[in-house]
């Protein structure tokens, strides 16, 4: 099982969380850590390379900060170019089938928001709804996202030990 972690963070330099989890993921085997925003600081992604790392792997990692309720902006340019018809859809387009698929997300609300009748009215499951959607058009596998919520209070311990529970969560057997 060869894993792909893709992840999408703007600023990685002021990250706390997202900063940590990718330093703790690059001391795995068989874990590829694909820092996007510093292969293309302008946005001009290398789409074959994209789809190759895609096929070299068998799960799948979208990690990042949650952005306005989804994922920075190098994420979803990623999405539109990469995800390509004829290659991740449409009737030839198969590439992506069978693959595990997994979201790895950081969020500054808390838990508790994250629900009707709370802050941000909606859960984490409802708001990526389009991630799911995707999962299914290209027939990968959608397994359970890891969210750690409330970031900002987290203590450093806090942040090293949610690094080992996603370590943890993409080691699972689901
Ligand atoms: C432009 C922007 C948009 C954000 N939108 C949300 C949001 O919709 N929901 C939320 O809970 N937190 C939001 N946040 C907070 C980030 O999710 C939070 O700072 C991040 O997960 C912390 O991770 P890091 O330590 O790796 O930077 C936003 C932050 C920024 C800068």
């Amino acid at each position: 099982m060869k894993t792909l972690v893709i992840v999408a963070h703007p600023n990685l330099e002021q990250s706390k969380v997202n900063r940590s989890w990718m330093n703790r993921l690059q001391q795995e085997e068989n874990v590829t850590v694909h820092n996007l925003y510093a292969h293309y600081p302008t946005f001009e992604i290398n789409v074959e390379k994209e789809q190759q790392l895609l096929l070299e792997h068998d799960r799948i990692v979208l990690q990042f900060p949650f952005y306005w309720y989804s994922s920075p902006a190098l994420l979803k340019q990623w999405q539109d170019l990469v995800l390509t018809y004829g290659w991740a859809y449409g009737s030839k387009g198969t590439k992506l089938r069978g693959k595990e698929f997994v979201l790895a997300i950081s969020t500054g609300g808390p838990e508790a928001a994250y629900q009707a009748g709370g802050y941000n009215h909606f859960s984490m499951s409802e708001l990526t709804k389009p991630f799911q959607a995707t999962a299914n058009l290209t027939g990968m596998r959608f397994l359970p996202t890891f969210t750690k919520q409330g970031v900002r209070l987290l203590t450093n311990e806090q942040v090293h030990e949610s690094a080992e529970e996603l370590v943890h969560h993409l080691k699972n057997n689901y």
